[in-house]
């Protein structure tokens, strides 16, 4: 089936009410950082409900009392006029399998509520779970949901669409550095350019990057595609970063303390660096889901290590202090 829009369906929602017809339970689910917390909020705003969002880790701390918030959440459904929405976050923390034997006596009577309250149609009340875990879910709560929404990571396609989104909201928008655009790149006579097809910096106490040193708007796309099995969410963040390598690098940093002001272009090494590290940090994590984490100690006992300042220098391992746990090496500068 063809899946709509959360738009759309926040406006099948609306009209639904409006015809008194019964409201429908859906779910979004799919790897974390693919937006759907974000969109079931929009959801949420757009589909003319009254509305509330909670997370299913709120309930399990409430204990005996979280059956008596849902009474009190089911009242306020059967005197509302528009109508509720729930919005539950994190929906396996809150309505997970009864049969895993690890659920405490109040969640459990919580779930029971719930189901309860939602086992017939109803023109009054909606729910919208959100999980990154759907097969942690109880078989009774997957049997009221009337739809199931995938949020899978994004295609190249819509990296780029991230990409180029975050590169405005984090770089473009705070720090004003754009990428350059094709013409900037081809025409030496260019406004910020000059015939060697060096940039002109504002500044003469910059130094001066080469164009082809400068990124332009095809490495965005080039961000995007190295950036495959990325998530929403890491993009976003591999954008935060760069801006902090931006505000925080040698040259930036000296030249913003000389003009309070940052340079407008980006040189494509400092970008591709961050990308390499998100990427490694991405594969690093994917592994640590795959095959766990197991430290290995790679000191040989009583080895030599060489001095990093150089020198010749050997370092000679003191000996081991009781504060230092098996395995853990005191810095090695102080101990020069
Ligand atoms: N499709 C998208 N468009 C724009 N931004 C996105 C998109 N997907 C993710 N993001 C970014 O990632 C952030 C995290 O998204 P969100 O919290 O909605 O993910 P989630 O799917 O709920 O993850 P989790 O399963 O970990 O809860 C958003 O605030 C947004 O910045
Ligand atoms: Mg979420």
């Amino acid at each position: 089936m063809r899946q709509l829009p959360a738009r759309w369906r926040a406006d099948a929602t609306r009209t639904a009410k409006l015809r008194g017809m019964p409201l429908m339970h859906v779910m979004f689910y799919g790897p974390p950082g693919t937006g759907k917390t974000m969109v079931a909020q929009r959801f949420a705003e757009y589909s003319g409900l009254e509305y509330a969002i909670m997370s299913g880790g709120d309930v399990a701390p409430l204990e005996e009392q979280a059956v008596t918030e849902l009474h009190k959440l089911f009242k306020w459904v059967h005197r509302s006029r528009r109508g509720v929405l729930l919005f539950i976050d994190e929906a396996d923390a809150f309505l997970s399998s009864r049969k895993r034997g690890t659920m405490s006596e109040p969640l459990r009577n919580a779930l029971t509520t719930m189901l309860y309250h939602t086992g017939t149609p109803s023109s009054q009340f909606m729910m919208v779970l959100a999980t990154n875990r759907p097969h942690d879910l109880d078989s009774a709560v997957l049997d009221r949901i009337d739809e199931s929404v995938e949020f899978g990571l994004p295609d190249v396609k819509a990296r780029e669409d991230l990409v180029t989104l975050y590169f405005r909201k984090y770089i473009t928008q705070p720090l004003k550095i754009k990428p350059l655009r094709p013409d900037e790149i081809l025409d030496p006579k260019e406004a910020n350019g000059n015939r060697n097809g060096r940039f002109s910096p504002k500044s003469p106490s910059m130094a001066m990057p080469k164009r082809e040193d400068l990124l332009a708007e095809d490495g965005l796309l080039e961000v995007a595609r190295r950036t495959h099995g990325f998530s929403g969410r890491e993009i976003s963040k591999l954008m935060t970063s760069l801006q902090t390598h931006i505000l925080f690098s040698d040259r930036s940093l000296a030249g913003a303390r000389k003009r309070s002001k940052l340079p407008s272009w980006l040189e494509k090494k400092l970008l591709f660096e961050v990308v390499d590290q998100k990427v490694s940090e991405h594969h690093r994590t994917a592994e640590f889901q795959v095959t766990g984490y197991d430290y290995v100690n790679n000191e040989n006992p009583g080895s030599r290590l060489v001095s990093p300042k150089g020198g010749g220098g050997l370092i000679h391992s003191p000996p081991r202090s009781p504060l230092h746990g098996p395995g853990q090496q005191p810095n090695i500068n102080s101990a020069a």
